[in-house]
């Protein structure tokens, strides 16, 4: 198959509309990341996106609408008064909600279970092509299952060339990482994959307690159930071997002297690169969770593109947005997390 790329004009909003209507894919820039889409009520439709990712076929996708109208028409049962709350607050924007589900909605969307993740973008173009295709749009990360989720199309162009008809180039997404994903289902909200959007937001917004999936900051023992499908999962990982390494920045330094390697890169804070004793990247000033965010993906990319073969990652934080970038971190390591500071 020929992929095409294409800039986000009238012509190409439309050609995509009609791609998803008749049930191909196409893949997109949102606010968070690049989204591989199709209509989420077609289930043969739906069932291209697992092949063209290589994904597991227990892990539910998203659905991003553009409207609470398309939302309340078939993709959910209910609207719980919690999921209004935060959607006032947050919608268009990156956080997602797990709702009952609709009678519309294809298995293959929610992977069998009775919920649905929905998603409202505020990103414009994203928001045009699903009001062109008229419906609901099943969309995970634009990635081979288990990369790093794509944040330019370029990056995108990598993993999907030859898999799907078309991708529309809408430039780099400005958030990084994918959205927040909530469970209001009860009267307990559970947070399953931090994000952009903070737990401490949502506690505020919804003036209760939201409890923490324990797969966000750790890894399911065998056997276990996993809230959130997509948490059990190897994640995020570029093709060197990354270790995390958490503590002050002079713990961190007498770490890597003491393990050098062929092709081994630091990933520092702005600033600190010169002090590194091998070749550096940076992902953001130290006090800027938001900027790690935006550029955690793409500098796990570049390394990939220099070649590394092992990196270590500076770590401090683990609270507010940098639950979201800590959370992708210990994945994309496979949990190798050494702490180097007491
Ligand atoms: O920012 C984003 O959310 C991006 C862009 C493209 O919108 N999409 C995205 O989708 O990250 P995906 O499929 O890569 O991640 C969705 C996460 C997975 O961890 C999945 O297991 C979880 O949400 N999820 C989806 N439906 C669910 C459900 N019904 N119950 C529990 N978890 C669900
Ligand atoms: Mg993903």
């Amino acid at each position: 198959m020929k992929t095409q790329v294409l800039k986000p004009d009238d012509e190409n909003i439309r050609l995509a509309g009609e791609l998803l209507k008749k049930g191909e894919l196409v893949a997109a820039g949102t606010e968070t990341v690049y989204g591989l889409f199709a209509d989420a009520y077609n289930g043969k439709a739906v069932k291209k996106i697992f092949e063209a990712k290589g994904r597991p076929q227990d892990n539910p996708l998203l659905a991003h609408i553009d409207s609470i109208e398309m939302m309340m028409d078939g993709l959910v049962s209910d609207f719980p008064e919690d999921a209004k709350k935060i959607a006032d607050a947050f919608w268009p924007g990156p956080i997602s909600m797990i709702l009952p589900k609709g009678e519309k909605v294809s298995d293959e969307t929610s992977a069998g279970l009775d919920t649905v993740g929905v998603r409202m973008p505020s990103n414009e173009i994203a928001r045009r092509i699903i009001h062109e295709a008229g419906v609901p749009l099943a969309g995970p990360s634009a990635n081979l299952s288990g990369k790093p989720s794509p944040t330019t199309a370029q990056d995108t162009f990598v993993d999907l060339n030859g898999r799907v008809p078309l991708i529309i180039d809408n430039g780099r997404c400005p958030y990084g990482v994918e959205s927040t994903v909530i469970s209001v289902l009860g009267d307990k909200p559970v947070l399953l994959r931090p994000g952009f959007i903070t737990k401490e937001e949502i506690e505020e917004v919804l003036q209760k307690e939201v409890h923490v999936s324990e797969a966000i900051l750790g890894q399911l023992k065998e056997g276990e159930k996993a809230a959130s499908p997509g948490m059990k999962y190897k994640h995020y990982a570029p093709k060197a071997n990354l270790t995390l390494v958490c503590g002050e920045f002079e713990d961190y330094i007498r770490y890597v002297e003491n393990h050098p390697g062929e092709n081994t890169y630091c990933m520092c804070f702005d600033g600190e690169e010169d002090n590194c004793p091998m070749p550096a990247i940076t992902y953001g000033k130290k006090e800027d969770g938001a900027e790690q965010a935006h550029q955690l993906f793409y500098v796990l990319r570049e390394l990939d593109r220099k070649g590394a073969q092992t990196v270590y990652v500076r770590c401090e934080k683990i609270d507010g947005i940098y639950l979201a970038v800590y959370n992708r971190l210990i994945r994309a390591s496979a949990f190798r997390i050494i702490h180097v500071s007491d």
